[in-house]
C-alpha cells in the first residue's frame, strides 16, 4: 500500500502535477497513462523515493518492501544473472554475501558462529533456500534458458538484459512493484507471461505503459496524468477511455448550450438596454449572464506531433541488393544466407522470431556491423536515414540543449528559425528547446530522433521498432508519415496496425534464410497459416 498526500512536482517554471492525493492498495494493478512528457516516470520516481516532491509526501508501511524495474542496462555487467535477480531483494542478497564471507574465514570464532546462525535464521525467513529456483522460474517464464543464470550480465544482449532486470523487479514477492514501460523490449510470449503474473499478484502493482492491449489485460485501475492533475479511475483502459470521452462530450455540450444562452441574452441586452421600459429586464438578464460560465475545457497534454518525410532526391531504379549475408554472434547464427533485392516502391516489414536478427541486419546495412559473409549494395541515388532501436548513444552524457542537439545534424541550415520549424512539429516549442536533452522523457527522446530524421530528407528510411516509448497520438503520427512517404521503407515493429497499413512486402528472417512475399502483413499471416510455415 502507498499513500500519496498533496504531492506536487515542478521543473523550472513548469508544473507537472499539483496536489495529488491517491491511495494504492494491495491486490490491485494500477496502469499509469498519459502523453509523452506528462510526468509518468517522474511520478514513479516520487513514489519510490528517488525524487523529492516540491510539496507533499509519500508514505508506505515500514514492513512493506518496494521493488522497481531498473532502467540502467549496464549497472550489473560485472555480476552473474543469478546474483542480479536475487539483488531484487537487497536484504537477502546482503545476507548471502555476509554468510559467504563468514564461512570463508579461516579463523572461524565462536562469535562468528553466533552471527552465522543469526544470518541463517533470517536467510530461511526470506526464503533464501528457494532463491535460486525462484529466480530460475522467473527467468524461464520470461523465455530465457535456465543456464543463463550463470552467465555474466555483460555477455547478454539488450533484450535478454531487459528480461533479467524484470525478473529482478519481480523477485522475492515484493509488496509493491513499480514498472516503467516493462513491455517495451519484450516479445509476445514474455508479455503474455507478465500479464498473467501481474494479474494474479497479491501485492500492489503500479505500471506505466502505452500498450492498450496490455493495460486492458492487467489493470484494475487507471491513473491518468493530464491537465497537471493525476486522477484515478476504477476499471481497465477501455473503460477509462470510453468514460473519459463521454465526460469530454458532456462538458462540450454543456458549454455549447451555455454559449448559446449567453449569446441570446447579450443580443437581448443590446437590443433593449436603450429602451427605458425594458431596461430593468435587461439588467436582470445581465446578472444572469454573470452566473452562466463557459467551463474552459482544460488544455490536455495529449497532442499530435506532425511527422512528414520529404525526399531531397528522387530514387533511381536500383535501391538495394543483398546477397547471401550471414552473421553469427556468440555462437548463435542470427542471419543465414539472407538475400533480397528492393525496388523503388517497396515498403518492407521485416518480421521474424529473433528481433536481434533484424536489428543485426539493419546494423549491417548501415555499416555499423560487418557480416561474416555475403555483401550488399545500395543504389547510387539512395540516401538513407536510420532509427535504431536503442537511441541511448545519441543522448547519454550529452549536455546540449534540444536546439543545439538538433543543430548537429543539420547540413542545410543551422539557424534557430529553421530548426525550430522541425522541433515545433515535434511539439517542442517556446523555452522547451533550451532544455538539456539528458532530462528528456523516453518519448521526447524518440521525438528528437524523428526531428533528426526529417532533417535529412532521405529517400530510404530504416526504422527499427520506431514506436517504442511513444504515446498513442505520436504513434498515429508516425503511422501516417510512413503511409504518405514516397520513398522506400525498411521497418521492424511490434505494432500490428503500422505493419498492416505501411508495408506492401514482408520479409521474414528465419533461422535458415528468409521468406520474401509481396502483400500486406495480414495477407502474410494468412499465407503462413495456410502453408504451415
Ligand atoms: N531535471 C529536469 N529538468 C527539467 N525538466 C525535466 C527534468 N526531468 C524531467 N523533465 C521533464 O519533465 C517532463 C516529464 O518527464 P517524464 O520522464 O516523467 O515523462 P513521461 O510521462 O514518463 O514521458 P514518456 O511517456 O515519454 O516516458 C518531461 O517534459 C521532461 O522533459
Ligand atoms: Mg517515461
Amino acid at each position: 500500500m502507498i499513500t500519496v498526500s498533496n504531492v506536487s512536482v515542478q521543473f523550472g517554471g513548469t508544473t507537472l502535477f499539483k496536489n495529488v492525493n491517491l491511495k494504492f492498495t494491495n491486490g490491485n494493478c494500477y496502469g499509469v497513462i498519459g502523453a509523452n512528457g506528462a510526468g509518468k516516470s517522474t511520478f514513479l520516481r516520487v513514489l519510490c523515493g528517488d525524487l523529492e516532491p516540491a510539496s507533499g509526501e509519500v508514505v508506505m508501511p515500514k514492513e512493506e518492501r518496494l521493488s522497481v524495474l531498473k532502467q540502467d542496462h549496464f549497472a550489473y555487467d560485472e555480476y552473474t544473472v543469478l546474483d542480479t535477480v536475487i539483488m531484487g531483494n537487497a536484504r537477502l542478497y546482503e545476507i548471502m554475501q555476509e554468510k559467504d564471507a563468514l564461512y570463508a574465514k579461516e579463523d572461524f570464532s565462536e562469535e562468528d558462529g553466533v552471527k552465522a546462525s543469526e544470518l541463517e535464521g533470517e536467510f530461511a525467513e526470506l526464503n533464501g533456500w528457494e532463491a535460486e529456483s525462484d529466480a530460475s522460474k522467473l527467468i524461464q517464464g520470461l523465455g530465457l534458458p535456465e543456464d543463463i543464470l550463470y552467465s555474466q550480465m555483460a555477455s547478454l544482449s539488450g533484450n535478454e538484459k531487459v528480461k533479467v532486470l524484470l525478473a529482478q523487479a519481480l523477485f522475492g514477492n515484493p509488496d509493491i512493484i513499480l514498472l516503467d514501460e516493462p513491455t517495451n523490449h519484450l516479445d509476445i510470449d514474455a508479455v503474455k507471461w507478465l500479464e498473467e503474473f501481474l494479474s494474479e499478484y497479491f501485492g500492489t502493482v503500479i505500471v506505466v505503459s502505452h500498450d492498450r492491449h496490455f493495460l486492458n489485460n492487467v489493470c484494475t485501475h487507471i491513473v491518468d496524468i493530464d491537465y497537471n492533475k493525476i486522477k484515478m479511475y476504477v476499471g481497465n483502459y477501455e473503460f477509462w477511455y470510453e468514460s473519459s470521452q463521454l465526460i469530454q462530450r458532456m462538458i462540450k455540450q454543456q458549454n455549447k448550450k451555455n454559449e448559446e444562452k449567453i449569446k441570446e441574452l447579450k443580443d437581448f441586452i443590446a437590443r433593449f438596454s436603450a429602451n427605458k421600459s425594458k431596461s430593468n429586464q435587461a439588467t436582470s438578464r445581465r446578472k444572469l449572464i454573470e452566473k452562466l460560465t463557459v467551463e474552459e475545457l482544460p488544455a490536455s497534454s495529449r497532442r499530435y506531433p506532425f511527422i512528414g518525410f520529404d525526399m531531397d532526391r528522387e530514387l533511381g531504379k536500383d535501391i538495394l541488393q543483398v546477397e547471401g549475408i550471414s552473421k553469427t554472434v556468440d555462437g548463435v547464427k542470427l542471419l543465414d544466407n539472407v538475400s533480397f533485392t528492393l525496388g523503388r516502391t517497396d515498403k518492407v516489414a521485416f518480421i521474424g522470431e529473433s528481433e536481434q536478427a533484424i536489428t543485426m541486419l539493419f546494423k549491417i546495412l548501415m555499416e555499423e556491423e560487418q557480416p561474416d559473409s555475403g555483401s550488399f549494395k545500395w543504389g547510387v541515388s539512395v540516401t538513407t536515414s536510420y532509427m535504431p532501436v536503442d537511441n541511448s548513444e545519441y543522448f547519454n552524457g550529452c549536455e546540449l540543449s534540444i536546439l543545439d542537439w538538433i543543430r548537429q545534424y543539420s547540413v542545410k541550415d543551422e539557424t534557430e528559425t529553421y530548426l525550430r520549424g522541425f522541433l515545433g512539429r515535434m511539439l517542442f516549442s517556446g523555452d522547451d528547446v533550451y532544455k538539456p536533452v539528458n532530462v528528456l522523457s523516453g518519448g521526447e527522446k524518440v521525438r528528437c530522433m524523428f526531428s533528426r530524421m526529417m532533417l535529412f530528407g532521405s529517400n530510404v528510411l530504416l526504422l527499427d521498432r520506431p514506436t517504442n516509448h511513444l504515446d498513442l497520438e505520436s504513434i498515429t503520427a508516425v503511422n501516417n508519415s510512413l503511409i504518405n512517404f514516397k520513398g522506400v521503407v525498411l521497418l521492424a515493429s511490434h505494432d500490428h496496425e503500422i505493419m498492416q497499413t505501411t508495408a506492401n512486402r514482408i520479409i521474414e528472417i528465419t533461422p535458415t534464410g528468409c521468406i520474401d512475399r509481396q502483400g500486406t502483413y495480414e495477407e502474410y499471416i494468412e499465407f503462413r497459416k495456410n502453408n504451415n510455415v
